[in-house]
């Protein structure tokens, strides 16, 4: 099995590129935002924990994700891999991480990191917000704390994966289909 880590800041174009991404190589898609919306709008305990943080822009605790990760991995079958999109955030998420997959002898393949200036994760965002409505791209301050918890607790990450070697970048301006191409000629790879 593939575990393709899609990083990168918010608003960077994860969730863009991940539909093509899942479909050349037959993985299945995990985003843990993704997952918690739908918690949240089936008004589960779990959304109810998760709202107020997500629409202030902070994380959810670790092991809320970490959960929901090791779940979709113990149910989803007949793919090729799976293609976590915003897990993990922190390093204590990227450590449970490796603790998961060791159980089954399995390990990160790659970490595919798209990669955004500041300035971009906002005008981006707020294209979006007039689209989707998502609660989390509403006003500045909230985007600025996204930006800002990003560069605090998820790009150290970087490091962390750059000593596994497991570290592949690519520059997430351009045109979607540009940045699709730079990411599939690194996933090729693997
Ligand atoms: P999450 O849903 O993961 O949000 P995010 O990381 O902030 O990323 P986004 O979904 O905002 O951006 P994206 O990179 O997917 O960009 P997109 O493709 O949409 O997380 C939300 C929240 O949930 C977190 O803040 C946190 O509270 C919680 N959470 C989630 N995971 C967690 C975890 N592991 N631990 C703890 N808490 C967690 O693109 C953005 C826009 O740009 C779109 O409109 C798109 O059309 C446009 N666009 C994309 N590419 C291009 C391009 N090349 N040119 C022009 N426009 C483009
Ligand atoms: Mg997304």
């Amino acid at each position: 099995m593939k575990y393709y880590i899609l990083f990168g800041p918010p608003g960077a174009g994860k969730g863009t590129q991940a539909t093509a991404m899942v479909e050349k190589y037959n993985l299945h898609h995990i985003s843990t935002g993704a997952l918690l919306r739908k918690e949240i709008a089936a008004g589960t305990e779990l959304g109810r924990l998760a709202k107020g943080l997500i629409e202030n822009g902070n994380l959810v605790p670790d092991e809320v994700v970490e959960g929901m990760i090791e779940n979709e991995f113990n149910t989803v079958k007949g793919i090729d891999g799976f293609l976590l999109d915003g897990f993990p955030r922190t390093l204590p998420q990227a450590e449970a991480l490796d603790n998961i997959l060791k159980k089954s002898s399995e390990e990160v393949t790659a970490t595919v990191s798209i990669m955004i200036p500041d300035e971009m994760i906002m005008e981006r965002i707020k294209g979006r917000a007039l689209k989707e409505g998502r609660a989390d791209d509403a006003s500045e301050d909230i985007i600025n704390n996204r930006i800002a918890t990003y560069h605090a607790q998820t790009e150290p990450l970087i490091d962390y994966y750059k000593s596994a070697g497991k570290y592949h970048e690519a520059d997430g301006v351009g045109t979607i289909e540009e940045i699709r191409e730079r990411i599939f000629s690194i996933m090729d790879k693997f």
